[in-house]
């Protein structure tokens, strides 16, 4: 084993898995940690206290992405950065995030305990919002951090209470500040895989190779409230069942004998949600996936007709508000994550990913990989999403390998 791999310990991490899940727990086992909430600014508020008592500096930038720095011995060497996200979604489990930061945490403590002293810092990031349950779109700390999205408009982005994020982010705990952005010089996450390919093929780590790409929007129908006893249905605007025929119609349209595309609506708000008016505004939203950049545009190009040809006399607005590309990872990155998997002893293979991530942000930035542990029969966004204690200290273990050849 390579000397900080040797000092990540399992109960210790699997330990603040736990204590990291406390903050929003559900009563069926899983976590509701909507970023910028009460449990958010609870959950930084504890990694703050991990990092000052191992004598890290803090910092947050002003999307509130929090930073953990273990200084390098080159002043002005540009870090090695590493974390994910401690939000969640409203029915999400314990490890979706919270690993990829524990994990960067532990790799940190583990660098520490082993006296290892790199020539680069290396840099442990909880980007702030990557889930996007919240305020849409996901994944916008790191964004913002790669001004793929002025800050200006992330600050401006409201919750359905109307609350912007700039106004949450004013809840969260005062940190010294940090500018917006800066020079990275690799980028590396943790993520419990959400998918069953790792346990399918009875593989502890997974060096992904890339992230497919997605397009959310948001769809707002707008037709006319009327009494459910006297309107006549061919005089009504309904914009339920607009909104209903409308999501029939792109169901159609995204339907895929390979099976490869993902199309959810996931969020449906009727007003006035009243049984006997009929509903005069319906907004829901379309998240849709695919690997191959050209199938993304062209069945995301088709949305907005496919509304606009299924309103049934109501207004629609259809806006798209995220757009993914595939990105590929570096090889170089990917190499080196098979390589510290192989000199671990860890089987291994290469995959894909499904779920997007703030790494691929990062992408543009500097050479960026993922490493993947698997997740029991691939659940996640659900509470009952687990992962072996054993699975979550290999993948830091591989992590801390690959800061500290990074950061050599
Ligand atoms: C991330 O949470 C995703 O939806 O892929
Ligand atoms: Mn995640
Ligand atoms: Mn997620």
């Amino acid at each position: 084993m390579t000397s900080a791999a040797k000092h990540v310990d399992e109960a210790r991490l699997w330990g603040r898995h736990m204590d990291m899940a406390a903050i929003g727990a559900r009563t069926d086992g899983g976590v509701n940690r909507q970023a910028l909430s009460a449990e958010d600014a609870r959950a930084r508020a504890l990694l703050v206290e991990w990092a000052r008592s191992l004598g890290f500096d803090v910092a947050s930038d002003p999307i509130g992405n929090l930073f953990v720095r273990r200084e390098g011995t080159e002043r002005g060497a540009t870090p090695v950065l590493t974390g994910s996200h401690l939000d969640s979604q409203p029915t999400g489990g314990k490890f979706d995030g919270a690993y990829g930061v524990l994990a960067g945490f532990e790799a940190l403590e583990a660098l520490q305990l082993g006296g290892i002293v790199t020539r680069r810092p290396i840099e442990l990031v909880a980007w702030c919002n990557e889930e996007g349950s919240r305020f849409a779109p996901g994944a916008m700390g790191s964004a913002a951090f790669a001004h793929a999205l002025p800050l200006e408009t992330a600050l401006a982005i409201k919750d359905r209470e109307d609350k912007t994020v700039g106004a949450a982010l004013a809840e969260m705990p005062t940190l010294p500040p940090r500018p917006l952005g800066f020079p990275v010089h690799a980028y590396v996450e943790a993520h419990i895989e959400q998918g069953p390919v790792l346990e399918r093929e009875a593989k502890t780590i997974g060096a992904v190779t890339g992230i497919q790409g997605s397009q959310w929007f948001t769809v707002e129908v707008r037709g006319a409230e009327a009494h459910a006893g006297t309107a006549p249905l061919r005089t009504r605007q309904d914009a339920l069942k607009a909104a209903v025929a409308m999501i029939a119609a792109l169901e159609t349209w995204m339907a895929d004998e390979t099976d490869r595309v993902r199309f959810t609506v996931g969020r449906l708000d009727v007003s006035p949600n009243s049984p006997n008016t009929v509903p005069g505004r319906v907004v829901f939203t379309i998240d849709f996936r695919h690997p191959d950049g050209a199938v993304l545009v062209r069945l995301g190009d088709g949305i907005e007709r496919i509304c606009h040809e299924n309103a049934r006399g109501c207004a629609v607005t259809v806006t798209k508000n995220f757009d993914a590309p595939p990105c590929a990872f570096d090889p170089r990155i990917i190499d080196t994550i098979e390589q510290s998997a192989a000199i671990l002893g860890l089987s291994r293979m290469r995959l894909p990913s499904g779920a997007f991530h703030d790494a691929k942000h990062m992408v543009d930035l500097c050479p960026t990989g993922m490493i993947f542990v698997p997740c029991e029969k691939g659940i996640s966004h659900n509470p009952v999403e687990n992962a072996k204690p054993s699975d979550l200290a290999a993948g830091a273990r591989v992590l801390a390998t690959v800061l500290e050849e990074l950061a050599r």
